[in-house]
This record gives C-alpha cells, structure tokens and sequence, in this order.
C-alpha cells in the first residue's frame, strides 16, 4: 500500500518525507505537487538524503482524473494533503486563487478518495484557524473562526468539509494537524525552505538579511502587551513537525475513525526581539533591524497546549530555539540563493 503525498515537494513536504522515510523505510510513498511554489530539486534532495528513488506526479490536485488514476493504480491508502497556497498577504488579493486551489483543490481530493475508497487522510491545518484566541496557551477545543484573512480561512472552511465527511462516512478518519509556526531545515542543510519572492514570515526574512539578500528586517509593532512588546509565537522546527507527520500516519489506523485535530508546537512562544538574539547567537550575524508599524491581522500572543499530541500521537517537539536557528542559517549559507 502506497501513502500520497500532496505538495510533497514543498518546505514542510520536502522534510516530512525525509522524517517518514528514515523511520518507516518499508512505507510506499508517491509525491503529486504542480510545482507551483516548489522546485522538483528538494525531492532529488530528499532521495539522496534517505538513499531511494521517490516517484514525482507533475500534476494539480483539481486534476480529478489524474487523482482518481493515482488512487487506483498505486494502491493509495493514505494521503497526507499539503498542497495549497499559503501567503497570507497574496491571500488578501487574490482571494480566489486561494479557494480554488485550497477549497476547491480539497474538495477534488475528497471526491476522488471517496471514488477510490480511500479513507484516511492527515491535512496541513494551521494555528491561524484560532483566529484571535482569547486563552493561553491554546487547547484544540478554543473556539476557531474570526479569522482576518482568506487564507486563514480556507483552513477553517476545510476543517469543516473534513468534519463533514466524516459524519457522512462513518469509517473516514481526517486528522487535522494545526501547526504553529514552522521554522528551521534539515541539518544536513540540504532543504530548506525557499520563498519564491520577498519572504512573508520572521525566520526566512531574518536568513535572507544575514545572508545579504535584504538590507535590514522590520520588526512589525513594539507595543504589543508582550514581554517586550513584540509579537510572540511558538516557533517549532520542521523536523519535529515533521516528525508528528510521521507519528500521525502510524496512528492513523488506530485512532478511531472521525475528525481529529491536533495541535503541532512546542508549547513555548518567544518574541520576535528573541528569536532576533537568538539568531545572533546561534549564527555569529548581526541582524540588522527596525521597528516598524504592526502588520495588519497580526495577533500579540501564540503558543499551543501540547498534551493532545502526547496522548493521541506520543509525540512531542524536542528541538530547541538554538538548534531551530542554527539549522536555518546553514540551510541558508550552503544555498544562498534557495534551490535555484
Ligand atoms: P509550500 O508552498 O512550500 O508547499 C506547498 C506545496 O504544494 C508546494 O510544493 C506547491 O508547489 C504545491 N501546490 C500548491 N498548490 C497545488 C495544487 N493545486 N496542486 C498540486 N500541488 C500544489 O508550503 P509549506 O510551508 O510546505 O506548507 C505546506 C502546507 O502546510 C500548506 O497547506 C500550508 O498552508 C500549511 N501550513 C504551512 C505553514 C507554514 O508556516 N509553512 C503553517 C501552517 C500550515
Ligand atoms: C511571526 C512574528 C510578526 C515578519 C503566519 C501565518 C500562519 C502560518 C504561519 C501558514 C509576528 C513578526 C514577521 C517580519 C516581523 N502560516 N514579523 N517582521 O504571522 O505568526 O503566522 O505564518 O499557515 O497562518 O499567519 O508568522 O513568521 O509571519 O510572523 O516582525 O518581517 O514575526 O509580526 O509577530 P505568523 P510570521
């Protein structure tokens, strides 16, 4: 039996596969990705580093034929589905690029499982579907919605789909993972992540400073009721999100059937002046920075209750702040400018 993985070729993808090969090597895996924000180099990455051939599908998850033929002739009986658009800000303009190929690209893989009968599936959730939580740390049972932007959004619709199907199919199991904010890459500093244009999120704009790509970071609002009155996250490396993919899919068959969404963080938030301190100290670079107005949609404080991932996955982050900024910076330097 084979797992299909949807935009495996992209940041968080790209690392999963790597995690999920070296701790299941007898698991069957093949990768659809339209390479709409990706390189087909991370997956050549991705083979060296666990050392065998992974099939790529050049192909849209609308695709509905090609799904269904994928489904078919390779035995699919899992899917972890992280194909989608993710730029909060493109989100806001373009709105419809984003329901098409996170909604509607869903509802094209729903219906093609569901033609197949494949029946269990992991989707890339976010912690922005919390909109603004009004406790901390926040548990998967804070109330969702209120959210600022349509991509935040188009998580929130398809959490409700996936709830959806499976009331209607009794033995369907979804497992939304809500991740917090990913950051870091493989030490080996092979992948990492790659934004194709000027970097929307902290880590990767604070790599491309030190790397000389951009003159100097803005730090968006110090007059947040913080510890220092910059934003707070729950930063967590990508090996360890990648690593709750992997507990996630061993999981799947025994966690019973129905929606079940679980938090992916450290259960930690740091400023946004502290991961600035901390990459100093973890790559020998001065960051240079502003204060500049907030951004628009930010929130003041993130971080994740965690015990729902112990329990259902036994899994926990064990990387910490430093081993996240390291791992960043040397993906960084050894690819100055990403895969290209
Ligand atoms: P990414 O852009 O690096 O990866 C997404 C991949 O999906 C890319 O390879 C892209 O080419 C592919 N893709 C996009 N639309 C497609 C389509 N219609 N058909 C086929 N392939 C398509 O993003 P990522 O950071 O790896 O995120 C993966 C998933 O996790 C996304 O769904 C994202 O919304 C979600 N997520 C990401 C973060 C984050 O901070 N990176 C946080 C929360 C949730
Ligand atoms: C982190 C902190 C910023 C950039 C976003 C999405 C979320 C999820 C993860 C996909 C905030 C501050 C940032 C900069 C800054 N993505 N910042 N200067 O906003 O928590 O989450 O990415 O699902 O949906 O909303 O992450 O990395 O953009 O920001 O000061 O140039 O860094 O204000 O406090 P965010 P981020």
């Amino acid at each position: 039996m084979t797992t299909l993985i949807t935009g495996g070729c992209g940041y968080i993808g790209s690392h999963t596969l790597v995690n999920l090969l070296e701790q299941q090597p007898q698991r069957d895996v093949l990768v659809l990705d339209n390479l709409s924000n990706s390189s087909e180099t991370a997956l050549q990455r991705v083979s060296e580093l666990v050392g065998r051939p992974i099939e790529l599908v050049v192909g849209d998850i609308r695709d509905k034929d090609t799904l269904t033929r994928l489904l078919k002739q390779n035995q699919v009986d899992t899917v972890i589905h992280f194909a989608g658009l993710k730029a909060v800000g493109e989100s806001v303009n373009q709105p419809l690029d984003y329901y098409s190929n996170n909604v509607y690209g869903s509802l094209v893989l729903l219906e093609a499982m569901q033609e197949v009968g494949v029946n269990k599936l992991i989707f890339s959730s976010s912690a922005t579907v919390y909109g603004t939580p009004k406790q901390l740390p926040i548990t998967e049972q804070a109330p969702t919605g209120g959210i600022m932007n349509p991509y935040g959004r188009t998580k929130w619709h398809i959490e409700h789909i996936l709830q959806d199907v499976c009331t209607a199919i009794p033995d369907f199991t979804a497992i939304s993972l809500r991740y917090f904010n990913p950051v870091g890459a493989h030490s080996s500093g092979r992948i990492g992540e790659d934004p194709k244009d000027t970097p929307n999120n902290l880590m990767p704009y604070i790599t491309q400073v030190a790397v000389g790509r951009r003159p100097r970071l803005t730090v968006f609002g110090d007059d947040y009721d913080t510890i220092d009155g910059t934003g707070v996250r729950d930063y967590i490396h990508v090996m360890d999100l990648a690593a709750g993919h992997s507990a996630a899919l061993e999981r799947l068959s025994q966690i019973g059937a129905g929606f079940h969404a679980i938090n992916l963080g450290t259960g930690r938030g740091y400023s946004v002046l502290e991961i600035i301190r901390a990459f100093e100290a973890a790559s020998g670079q001065r960051i240079d920075y502003g204060i500049g107005p907030r951004r628009s949609g930010d929130i003041a404080s993130c971080y994740a209750a965690n015990d729902k991932a112990r329990q259902l996955l036994n899994w926990q982050a064990t990387r910490g702040l430093d081993e996240m900024c390291t791992d960043a910076w040397h993906w960084q330097q050894n690819n100055p400018n990403g895969y290209t």
